[in-house]
């Protein structure tokens, strides 16, 4: 069915059409709304508008669906790996065995970075966040691939993800060696994507650190679940820098960039720092939610509720089972995972946050995973961002490979002074 939309404005009538997604989504299309009224729309925080339309990722908050590509997030959790999720992600279709292979192949032979970057590595004092060195190594980074700058065919661009996902681990593990002051493990071309991190980040040059089996799944979960999330900040932000013709190691660095706020990527960060708050204070969990509920009460359960999901969200769903059956084959002993385990029960029961919908959220088991696998605090972070490098590579592709694309240039409501004399300095 097709739908117009009208829109009254001083008298006149003036017609939109309305564009319906696979979906069924609807949206008023007001492209032209400027050049046939002189009218702008205005929507703060853009809560309200559809910025592109993309092929990418499909949620349905209500509902608790995530989808990459058209295939159930459950499916891609329980039958793929990160890897095989990323290559579904930016090229849309899940690939063959050939091409599995292929991309396999270019992850582990470009998982080391060059010689020349660790020197880069020294140049930040140890206490730096390793978001900022994240940041700063992906376009350190570029100028070590000038080949990859201009990416005319698909080998190259395949070429050019493989290093990006691959050399991303390698300098979020880096990273962290560096903070504690160890030195760096390289990358072995045996282990699998997650299994390598975790050797980067834990060995040390006498011991080898491995992984159980349901470490490295629940990492690669983690991973999966992250890759994509359509056009929240950090993929909003590489979406607009690469509207205006940047690099694929440009955008993907600025949306790190945009991930490091506590808004955005700190929420299973606040996750922990809220148990450790409770554990500190002495306080039991029960007093924790009163004070939470009480009526003008500015405190959140951290790692609750979600603004697009509703009624679950799938990824919570997924993480939990992992997280318990991780912690089932660890034995950790940790009074945080405790505190974490009975807020978990009291909120599932009780009618505050039954009645308002406040389930777990992703970043609540995430917090909980990250940290029984001994990843330090400050690389939260740099996890979410390992996780959504394909999700960033998928979105920057899409504006690359558009012909119409046009560069990102919303309009404002200019509500500043009107127009004013300037005064010389010594009259001011
Ligand atoms: N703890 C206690 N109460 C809550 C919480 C919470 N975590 N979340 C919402 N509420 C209450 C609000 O106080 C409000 O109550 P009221 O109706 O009595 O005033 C009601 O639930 C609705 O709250 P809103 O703020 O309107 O819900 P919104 O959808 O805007 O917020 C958000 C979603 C921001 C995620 C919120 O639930 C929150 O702050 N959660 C904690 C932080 C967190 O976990 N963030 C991560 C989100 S996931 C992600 O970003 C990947």
């Amino acid at each position: 069915m097709s739908h117009t939309c009208r829109i009254e404005l001083d008298g006149q009538s003036h017609d939109f059409p309305v564009v319906e997604g696979t979906e069924n989504e609807l949206a008023i299309d007001i492209s032209a709304l400027r050049d046939r009224t002189g009218y702008i729309t205005l929507d703060d925080g853009y809560g309200n508008t559809g910025s592109c339309k993309s092929s990418i990722t499909y949620i349905d908050g209500d509902q608790g669906i995530l989808r990459y590509r058209g295939i159930p997030i459950e499916q891609l959790a329980e039958s793929s790996s990160f890897v095989e999720t990323a290559w579904l992600v930016i090229w849309g279709r899940l690939p063959t065995p050939e091409e599995h292979d292929r991309f396999s192949t270019r992850l582990t032979r470009n998982q080391m970075i060059h010689e020349s970057l660790r020197n880069h590595f020294e140049g930040f004092p140890p206490n730096a966040h390793p978001m900022a060195i994240l940041s700063a190594m992906i376009n350190a980074m570029s100028c070590y691939e000038p080949g990859m700058m201009e990416i005319e065919d698909e080998t190259t661009l395949e070429q050019a993800a493989a290093r990006l996902i691959s050399k991303v681990r390698t300098i979020a593990a880096a990273s962290y060696k560096m903070s504690v002051g160890q030195p760096l493990m390289y990358p072995r071309a045996d282990y699998k994507y997650a299994q390598n991190f975790l050797h980067m980040m834990f060995s040390i040059p006498y011991k080898d650190y491995e992984p159980t089996p349901e470490v490295a799944r629940a990492l690669n979960l983690f991973l999966i679940l992250h890759a994509d999330h359509e056009q929240n900040c950090s993929t909003s932000t590489v979406r607009m820098v690469a509207s205006s013709g940047a690099n694929m190691y440009a955008s993907c660095a600025a949306g790190v960039c945009a991930l490091w706020g506590p808004l955005h990527g700190g929420a299973n960060v606040a996750v922990i720092e809220m148990l450790e708050f409770i554990r500190q204070s002495g306080m039991n969990v029960a007093e924790y939610v009163s004070r939470v509920k009480a009526k003008d009460s500015k405190l959140r359960l951290m790692g609750f509720g979600h603004r697009v999901y509703k009624n679950f969200d799938p990824r919570a769903k997924i993480l939990k089972e992992a997280s318990d059956k991780m912690l089932a084959g660890m034995k950790v002993n940790d009074p945080l995972l405790d505190i974490a385990r009975e807020l978990e029960e009291v909120a599932l029961r009780d009618p505050y946050f039954v009645e308002r919908k406040l389930y777990p959220n992703v970043d609540f088991y995430s917090g909980i995973i990250l940290r029984a696998m001994g990843i330090p605090l400050n690389m939260f972070t740099v996890m979410f961002a390992m996780g959504r490098v394909p999700g960033w590579i998928a979105n920057w592709k899409e504006i690359h490979d558009d012909p119409k694309s046009r560069i990102y240039r919303p309009r404002q409501m200019y509500m500043g002074n009107t127009i004013q004399d300037y005064v010389p300095r010594d009259l001011r």
